[in-house]
């Protein structure tokens, strides 16, 4: 279904149940990559942590030769980076206000479960919002987030887009600068610019 910079994102079908999953297959050696195992050991935890609707759901966790696999909920529709390339495509239309605002609610009420729970997700864009069968937005990649109470030194972590100006600045990274990236976010989906 795709690839990202830490690995491919494979379509699965589940021997027992028959169901479709994505599986995000992360390659290391080791001595070697160690950096994309501690991503993919981190962002599991943190998936394990945070059991929400609005947070794709990580079915499975497992090593086998020299990657691990991470098992996710299929979300059909893909992500809102792709949604958006369409509908420029398509002559940029918008999207119309009541999928906007369902996305809205939806996308703050993932994010407030996280902060909730003590997770910044520190790198909010559209391509990390996924949408199910019923384009029911959920946030996926928690590669590079963070434990509120402990998190690491400031650093410009994210796409410079959608960056809070603390961020750019390398000062501390807050919920409120998750909150601006979702801000951004959704006046791209509003706007398409
Ligand atoms: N559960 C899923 N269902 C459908 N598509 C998915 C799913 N998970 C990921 N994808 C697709 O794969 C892409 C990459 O996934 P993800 O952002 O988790 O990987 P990544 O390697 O951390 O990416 P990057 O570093 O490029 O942001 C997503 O933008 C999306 O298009
Ligand atoms: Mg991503």
């Amino acid at each position: 279904v795709g690839s990202g910079a830490s690995g491919r994102m494979l379509l699965a079908k589940g021997s027992l149940d028959r169901k479709l999953y994505v599986a995000k297959q992360i390659d290391f050696q080791a001595g070697n990559n160690e950096a994309a195992l501690s991503y993919a050991l981190h962002e599991a935890r943190i998936l394990f942590l945070l059991r929400h609707p609005r947070i794709v759901h990580l079915h499975d966790f497992y090593p086998q030769s020299s990657s691990i696999f991470l098992v996710l909920e299929y979300c059909e529709h893909g992500d809102l980076a792709k949604q958006i390339q369409q509908r420029l495509r398509d002559g940029g239309m918008a999207f119309d206000p009541e999928t906007a605002i369902k996305w809205w609610y939806q996308l703050l009420d993932g994010l407030d479960f996280c902060h909730e729970h003590g997770v910044l997700h520190r790198d909010l864009k559209p391509s990390n919002l996924l949408l199910d069968s019923e384009f029911d937005l959920k946030l996926a990649d928690f590669g590079v987030s963070s434990l509120i109470h402990s998190p690491p030194a400031p650093e410009r972590v994210g796409s410079r887009r959608y960056m809070a100006p603390e961020v750019v600045e390398e000062l501390k990274y807050s919920t409120k600068s998750d909150v601006w990236s979702a801000g951004i976010v959704m006046m791209e989906a509003l706007t398409l610019k």
